[in-house]
């Protein structure tokens, strides 16, 4: 039985640009469309971080606006403010996930993927069409400087890539009419922050040929089109129910390797073999079972207004939640689904749906009466948070724990040779005498509590405390921290000085909040790490 790939990869019209260019219908909840425009936004920015002046400037909404939108996002872990500055944050990732998982494209075929590009030792990925545009919903990348490297979300002009063709053997006369306007109001593709600006803008005429080409061939190149250098070979991979694309995968090189005419020579035998065990996958897939929601997914409806603070926009917290309803076993849901999974009322969760539905989050389908995500779900955080290290996740929380227990506090991992430990990321505290050990630090594993809780023989209670380890006097605190499958990956210890604890006061007051601070890290790592694999260092 095939698998049921319920999302729609039809070009829907709805443009390309981050927020929908007609007005919102009148039951939309506009706290809702101001999160979403802040997201979008901070997506763009550089590291995902913007001043709180800055978004008042991009957003055009009035501090006060902002500060309540940016406080609701910060509460629900969206977003962190630091200072003036607002960052997103991983928990974000889970709304990508949801579509990812909904979409269940990535769990099926991104292992095929990844063999692929460590059999050529070339970049794979995977890409679904958005509008006019496709997005990337896989990648596996080799580490090359040589050229720019898509994220996971990143959305790109059709005509600009290989799998654009592919898509565009799809389109309907009003996807082509919404195309041409589209490239008459932004010829040089400033609405794609992904790609650099193009210079010399192609004639339409070019790629409604290498559209032709696609439809006869099978396959379709990218011959430089994004940047000098980058060339690409994409196939589709076809959904076995419909009989249209999926999704493309592409091998992505450089002209040092491969010329494009060389790649599609060489690899594109390659690249159609995986595509075809990438379609007897889809074949043989049994579809999605359906499983009952959980209860209560927005439990913010439950608690009260003190406990969330007056600066708490329920309606933006509760829209967003709608779009974690969706999962694997539940791609579409209709209205009294939704507002089951999320304990709101019927009224409630159809104006957050109507709400996404302008902003192109959401589509309708008005055969059964159901809503699904988008690809565009991936424009609200995901590329930026994609590339995220377990450094730079855990610093944040690092940084709380040393504030809180006034001691040193650190991040490591287990060395290749599994015989030292190094120093990935720490947090100091304004007392004098604290440890100061430089990121990058490698001491011998067997002597620290930070290596023997990443030792093969953890100690049985779960930590670690080793007296006099760097220096006399010094005592350490060590805990594991695992991934979404369990493994120790890191360890997480406090420094103290011994005159400020005995050994039991040490355990009674620290272990406690030092657990707390890695069952947040590993909360973090564990949605960041649903689809791709997070750095450890
Ligand atoms: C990519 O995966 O980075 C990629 C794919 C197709 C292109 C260009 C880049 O045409």
């Amino acid at each position: 039985m095939p698998a049921d790939l319920t999302h729609d990869t039809s070009p829907d019209g709805s443009g390309t640009a981050p927020t929908a260019d007609t007005d919102p219908p009148a039951e939309a909840v506009t706290p809702l469309l101001r999160g979403i425009a802040v997201l979008h936004h901070l997506t763009g920015a550089r590291d995902g971080t913007l001043s709180l002046s800055g978004l008042e400037k991009a957003t055009g909404l009035a501090r006060s606006t902002v500060d309540r939108v940016t406080a609701t996002l910060a509460r629900m872990s969206y977003v962190r403010l630091d200072g003036r500055d607002v960052t997103l944050a991983p928990r974000l990732t889970e709304l990508g996930n949801a579509y990812l998982a909904a979409l269940r494209l990535p769990a099926l075929l991104s292992a095929r993927a990844d063999a692929l590009a460590d059999e050529l030792d070339e970049s794979v990925s995977l890409a679904v069409a958005d509008g006019d545009g496709i997005r990337f919903i896989h990648q596996a990348t080799r580490r090359r400087a040589m050229s720019l490297s898509f994220r996971i979300g990143d959305l790109l002009p059709a005509e600009r890539t290989a799998p654009g063709p592919l898509f565009a053997t799809e389109w309907t006369d009003a996807d082509w009419n919404h195309w041409h306007t589209r490239r008459a109001a932004d010829p040089h593709h400033h609405t794609f922050p992904a790609v650099p600006p193009a210079e010399h803008p192609a004639p339409d005429s070019d790629f409604t040929h290498r559209t032709a080409m696609a439809a006869t061939a099978g396959w379709s190149l990218d011959d430089q089109l994004i940047e000098p250098g980058l060339v690409a070979v994409s196939v589709p991979v076809r959904d076995p129910r419909t009989g249209a694309p999926a999704c493309v995968a592409s091998i992505v090189s450089h002209t040092s390797r491969h010329t494009a005419d060389d790649l599609r020579a060489t690899l594109l035998p390659r690249l159609r073999e995986a595509v075809r065990s990438m379609e007897h996958t889809l074949r043989t897939t049994p579809p999605p079972r359906p499983t009952p929601p959980p209860a209560d997914l927005a439990t913010w409806t439950g608690a009260s207004k003190q406990e969330l603070g007056r600066d708490f926009v329920e309606s933006l917290a509760r829209g967003l939640t709608v779009l974690t309803a969706f999962d694997e076993n539940r791609p579409s849901l209709t209205l009294t689904e939704v507002a089951k999974a999320t304990g709101l009322s019927r009224a409630t969760a159809r104006r957050a749906l109507i709400t996404h539905e302008h902003a192109g989050l959401v589509r309708r389908r008005t055969a059964d009466h159901t809503f699904t995500l988008t690809p565009r779900v991936l424009s609200l955080g995901f590329p930026p948070l994609s590339r995220t290290s377990l450094p730079q996740i855990a610093q944040p929380h690092l940084t709380t724990l040393a504030d809180r227990v006034h001691e040193s506090i650190a991040l490591a991992v287990l060395s290749d040779s599994g015989e030292e430990i190094q120093y990935t990321a720490r947090a100091s505290t304004g007392r004098v005498l604290s440890a100061h050990i430089a990121i990058g630090t490698r001491l011998p594993a067997h002597a620290t509590a930070l290596g023997r809780v990443l030792l093969p023989e953890p100690p049985a209670a779960g930590y670690a405390l080793v007296d006099e380890e760097l220096e006399a006097g010094l005592r350490s605190l060590a805990v594991p921290v695992h991934d979404r499958e369990g493994h120790v990956v890191a360890a997480l210890n406090v420094a103290m000085h011994a005159a400020r604890r005995t050994p039991e006061a040490c355990v009674t007051d620290i272990l406690p909040p030092l657990r707390e601070t890695a069952a947040r890290i590993e909360a973090d790592l564990s949605t960041a790490g649903r689809f791709r694999p997070v750095p450890l260092t």
